[in-house]
Parts: structure tokens; sequence; C-alpha cells
């Protein structure tokens, strides 16, 4: 077999890490590859301490190298959806494979760009794109193909995972940990996209197209992200038996397809619970194989190289195939990809956690499940503290009510809220969290 030419883009933490590995272990590389995987050029606007580039072809025009005609597969390592997209095109039309760990480019972008690569007989990977080091692509893709896939659920952003977990654990400021998450190369450029789900919602896009067989739709996801949660609410979770994640969560039910991403109560007893830190966990239950669980480094240089690594090797092996007997993209042939309904967050089912500042009067707690219950929501679980405070007229202080309710539709449960929110003795706003058991 021929060796694979590798023009790399961008030096930043993936890049250096893929540097790094390729170079360290080079030797099992192409002994698995059956040939040589060779770094032909390398294309960045600066060079990286972390790597040493010095023995290889470096130039400082990322276009040159998705034009170089003795490079065979681009890796896209710079990010954004712009100069990438515009890129890994070029590449694409000089009739190049492209590699690439941008879940940003793969959600937004990726229908169009899977098209111009099939037209063009060349193959775009993409499994650093999600979850960093674990080859959950490959597993949904290849490994599951016998499955009906009923849901997924992820902890697939480490940034936030490590500040929930940080929280949690040893009380630590928000702000603070975040800082820690980017200095440690986790955190995405803008790391809104981190706490703010976006790159969660990039990511479960992703995984929901390949598990479902449907066209990547972006614009359908529903995101909330983490930075409402407070110190109380993980503490309350605690007691309750239950622990807050972030997940991405894709179901197929019979109405459509739920695509979401919020802090979700999960049973602490789960095993995805006590998923912590930076580390990533997807569940995927299967009709034949019932569930699974893929767990590992969900970023970091080296951990997200392993997967920028693994399908260069995965290149190597496919590049005698023919086009149509690869994988395809989205482990579907293109053909029988099909749109489903994306169901708006109003029409998803699941249990609550509602927290709430009321004032201490007799009967204060008796109109609120009043109003549950009229809603026809069940309540599981209620924690309410004997109250030892009061203000200067000797009245007693509000106090913090949490409740857990049975699963409800969200538009109804909204419709409590609204009602609870309504009442003159309640104090603020209502927080309400998801609550899921992944059973
Ligand atoms: N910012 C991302 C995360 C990097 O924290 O998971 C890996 O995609």
């Amino acid at each position: 077999m021929k060796p694979v030419r590798v023009g790399l883009c961008g030096l930043g933490t993936v890049g250096s890490g893929a540097v790094n590995v390729l170079k360290r272990n080079a030797a099992e590389i192409s002994a698995r590859a059956g040939t040589d995987i060779i770094l032909q050029q390398i294309g960045a606007r600066r060079d990286n301490p972390a790597c040493d580039t010095s023995d290889l072809a470096v130039t400082r025009d990322i276009f040159d190298v998705a034009r170089n005609p003795d490079v065979d597969v681009v890796v896209e390592l710079i990010g954004g959806t712009t100069v990438a997209k515009e890129l890994v095109e070029t590449a694409i039309s000089h009739g190049k494979h492209v590699v690439t760990a941008n879940k940003a480019l793969i959600a937004e972008h990726g229908n169009e760009l899977f098209q111009l690569a099939e037209a063009k007989g060349v193959t775009i990977a993409f499994e650093a794109a999600v979850a960093g080091g674990i080859p959950i692509i490959k597993a949904l893709r290849e490994g599951l193909s016998a499955n009906k896939i009923q849901w997924l659920a992820g902890i697939i952003n480490g940034t936030g995972n490590f500040i929930l977990t940080e929280m949690k654990n040893k009380g630590r400021d928000f702000a603070d940990v975040l800082k820690e998450a980017q200095a440690k190369g986790y955190a995405e450029a803008d790391p809104t996209f981190d706490v703010e789900g976006i790159d969660a919602a990039h990511k479960l896009v992703i995984l929901a197209s390949i598990a479902f067989g449907m066209p990547l739709q972006f614009d359908k996801i529903f995101t909330e992200g983490i930075s409402a949660i407070e110190p109380q609410d993980l503490a309350n979770a605690e007691e309750l038996g239950y622990r807050i994640k972030h997940l991405g969560i894709a179901r197929q039910t019979e109405q459509g397809v739920e695509l979401r991403v919020h802090p979700t109560l999960i049973p602490r007893r789960r095993l995805i619970a006590n998923v912590d830190g930076v580390m990533n966990a997807v569940l995927v239950k299967g009709d034949a194989v019932g569930p699974t669980m893929y767990y590992g480094a969900g970023a970091g240089a080296e951990a997200t190289a392993s997967a920028v690594i693994a399908d260069l090797v995965d290149m190597a092996r496919m590049s005698t195939a023919a086009p149509e007997s690869r994988v395809a993209h989205l482990g579907f042939a293109a053909a029988s990809l099909r749109e489903q309904e994306i169901l708006p967050i109003e029409e998803v089912t699941t249990a609550y956690y509602l927290r709430m500042i009321i004032e201490d009067h007799p009967g204060v707690l008796n109109k609120i499940t009043q109003i549950l219950s009229d809603s026809g929501i069940s309540i599981e679980a209620v924690i309410q503290k004997e109250n030892e405070e009061e203000d200067e007229e000797g009245e007693p202080s509000p106090v913090p009510l949490i409740l857990l309710t049975d699963r409800a539709q969200e538009k109804k449960l909204l419709e409590a809220v609204e009602s609870i929110e309504a009442l003159d003795v309640l104090l603020g706003e209502v927080t309400h969290i998801r609550v899921e058991t992944l059973g």
C-alpha cells in the first residue's frame, strides 16, 4: 500500500497533540494502518512550542496544504465555520480526503459537505468531533449497526462536566473553575459554547443523525446551559438521591425525535451519574444490544488527537476501497437518510425538580400542591426544612421549597409553574430542572 501523506492544518491544542502522537507512536500506527502515515506538510499561522515541527515542512498559508498535490488527506484542526469550511471545500475540490475535529462545521454544514465529498469520491472523517478520544462515531456507525437505536444520552462537554464536578465536590466558584478549564485547553475559543450547551448541541446533532439515520438538523435542537445552576441545586439533588449532569439526549418516539441539551437530574446510582471531571460518557440503548456505555476523556490534546489519528488509520485502510463500499458519513447510505419531525421541548415528557422561595405561612404548601394536582402532576418528593429564622417584625423568614414531580409534559408543567409564580406567597421565580431515570 502507498503511504498516506497528511497535510495538517492548525497547530493549537489538538494539532500539537496530533503531531506529538504521530511522531511518538509512528511504528505502532504504521503497523496498524499497514502503511506509513507521513506528515507531509503543516499549515499553521504560528508555531506551537508544545510540539516540535523543525523537521517538517511548514507553511503559513493553510490553503497551500489543501491544494498541495503531494497531500492525500487534509486534517482540519483550525476550528470555526468560515475559513474551516472554505479549507475543507478546497481540499475536497482537489480530490483530498478530510479528517476534522470540528463539530460546529459538521453539525451546521455537514449535509452539504458530505454531498460535495460524495460527488468527488472522497470521505470526511470526524471521530474527534464528538466526545474527544471516545470512539463513539465508530461504535454507533459500525459496532451497533444491527440495532434500532431507541435513545442515547451523553455527557459530551468536558468543560461543563469539569465545572459541575468541581462546584459539587469542592464548592468552587463557577468562574474560577472555567478559568482552569481554559488554561488546560478543554474550553472552546468562546467558552459560552461550553457553558451554554452549544458545543454539546453540535455533538448531539451528529450523534442523533447517525443513530436515527436522518440529515443533520442543528437548527431544531433545544439547548439550555449550566450557568443558572446554583450550588444549592447540586446539594438538593444529592439529598434526593440524584446528581445534576449536563446531558445531551436524543430519543426516538412515535411522535418524533427528541433532541435536547440541558442540565438533568439523574439517579446517583447510575454509572453515568459518576462520570466526573473532564471525562465524557455516552449511553446508547439499542433494541438488540440493550444499554451500552462509552467512557473516556472528552477533551484535551492527546485524547482528541487519538481520534484524529484513528481516522487517518481508517483512511489508509480504505484508500483502495471503492467509494460505495466505504462506511457512509452518517452510517446510513445517503439515499436512505430520511427527515424526521423534531419535537418542540413543550411536547417532551420528563419528571421535574422544582425550587422556589415561599413565605412560611400555614396553607402555602397546600396551595402549591393543589395547582400541580389540578394540572395532573403528582409529587414524588418534597424538601422543606424547619424554619428557625425570623425577620425584624418577628415574622418567619421566607424558606426554600424543593419538589420532585412525576413525569409530565413540559407544556403542562410550564402552565402549572406560571400559576405558582402568580401566587402572592411566592418570592421570585420557580427554577425547574428536568429529571431522567435513564433506565
Ligand atoms: N470544549 C470541548 C469540551 C472540547 O469541553 O468538551 C472538546 O470538544
